[in-house]
C-alpha cells in the first residue's frame, strides 16, 4: 500500500462519478489531497464527492467539450490556487463500443474518440497552465489492455492514449509536469460486472498469468505510485496492470 502525504495538493479526476474515478478520488483524498470529481453525470459526481468527504468537490463537465473543460480547469485553479494532479480517466468502454469500426459505425466511433482521445487532449491542455512549475505535478492517463493489439475501435482509442502519453510527456517535461499512463486489464468494477459478457470474461481470465480477478485497488495502487515522488524519474510510460494478460517482449 503506497502511503505518501498529499496534503495541500489539488487533484482533478475525470470520470470521477464512479468506478476507478471514485476509487482514485477516495485514495487521493485519504492522503490529504483536495479532490475534484469531474463527470458528465452530475448526480454521480455529487454522490461520489459526498462519499469521499475530506472536502471533495463535484464538477459537471463533458470532457469532450473543449471550452467547458478549459473553463472548468480555470475555475478549479482559481478557487484552489492551482492543480497538482490530473487523472484522465473518463472513458467510454461499454461492451458495445468494443467493435470493429465498420460495425460500430463512424458516428459512434467518432463519439468514442471525442471522449477517450480528445477528452485527454482537452483536459491536459486545460490543466497545463495551472500545473506548470508546481512541485511534483503529475498527469496519469487511463489507457487499457485493449490498446495492445488494438484490434477494435475501443482498443485503437486507447492506443492513441498511449501515444498521447509519450507526446505530452515530452512536451510538458520542461514545465515540470510528468505524464504517464496505466493500462488496466480486466478490472471488476460495477460497470464491467453488469455489462461484460461471460465469454469475454473467460477469454481474458485465460490470458492472465495471475489467476484472480483484477480489483480497483490494483489500479489505485499503480496510480498512487505514478503520482508519488518515488516515480519522479518515470515519464511517458504506460504501466500495464493486467495480471500479465498483456505480456509482450
Ligand atoms: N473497468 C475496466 O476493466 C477497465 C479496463 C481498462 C480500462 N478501463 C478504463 O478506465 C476508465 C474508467 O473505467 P471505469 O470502469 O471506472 O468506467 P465507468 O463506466 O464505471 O465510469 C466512467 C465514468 O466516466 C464518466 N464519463 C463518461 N463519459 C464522460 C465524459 N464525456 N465526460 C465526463 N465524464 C464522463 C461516466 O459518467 C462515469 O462516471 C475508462 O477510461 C475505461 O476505458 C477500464
Amino acid at each position: 500500500m503506497i502511503v505518501h502525504d498529499l496534503t495541500g495538493k489539488v487533484a482533478v479526476i475525470t470520470g470521477g462519478g464512479r468506478g476507478f474515478g471514485k476509487a482514485f478520488g477516495m485514495a487521493l483524498a485519504e492522503r490529504g489531497a483536495r479532490v475534484v470529481q469531474l463527470d458528465l453525470d452530475e448526480a454521480a459526481a455529487k454522490a461520489a464527492a459526498a462519499e469521499i468527504g475530506h472536502g471533495a468537490e463535484a464538477v459537471m463537465v463533458d470532457v469532450a467539450d473543449e471550452e467547458g473543460v478549459h473553463a472548468a480547469m480555470a475555475d478549479i485553479a482559481d478557487r484552489h490556487g492551482g492543480i497538482d494532479i490530473l487523472i484522465n480517466n473518463a472513458g467510454i468502454h461499454s461492451a458495445e463500443a468494443n467493435e470493429f469500426i465498420g460495425k460500430l459505425g463512424t458516428a459512434r466511433t467518432r463519439q468514442m474518440f471525442e471522449v477517450n482521445v480528445w477528452g485527454v487532449v482537452y483536459c491536459t491542455l486545460g490543466a497545463r497552465p495551472f500545473m506548470t512549475g508546481r512541485e511534483g505535478a503529475s498527469i496519469v492517463n487511463i489507457a487499457s489492455m485493449a490498446a495492445y493489439g488494438a484490434q477494435k475501435a475501443y482498443g485503437v482509442s486507447k492506443l492513441a492514449v498511449r501515444g498521447l502519453t509519450v507526446s505530452f510527456a515530452n512536451e510538458l517535461a520542461p514545465e515540470g509536469i510528468r505524464v504517464n499512463a496505466i493500462a488496466p486489464g480486466l478490472i471488476f468494477t460495477d460497470t464491467i460486472r453488469a455489462e461484460l459478457p461471460q465469454p469475454v470474461v473467460d477469454h481474458v481470465m485465460a490470458m492472465q498469468i495471475i489467476q484472480r480477478e483484477g480489483e480497483e485497488r490494483d489500479i489505485v495502487e499503480a496510480m498512487l505510485w505514478l503520482v508519488s515522488p518515488g516515480a519522479s524519474f518515470v515519464a511517458g510510460e504506460t504501466l500495464r496492470v493486467s495480471g500479465g494478460a498483456t505480456l509482450q517482449v
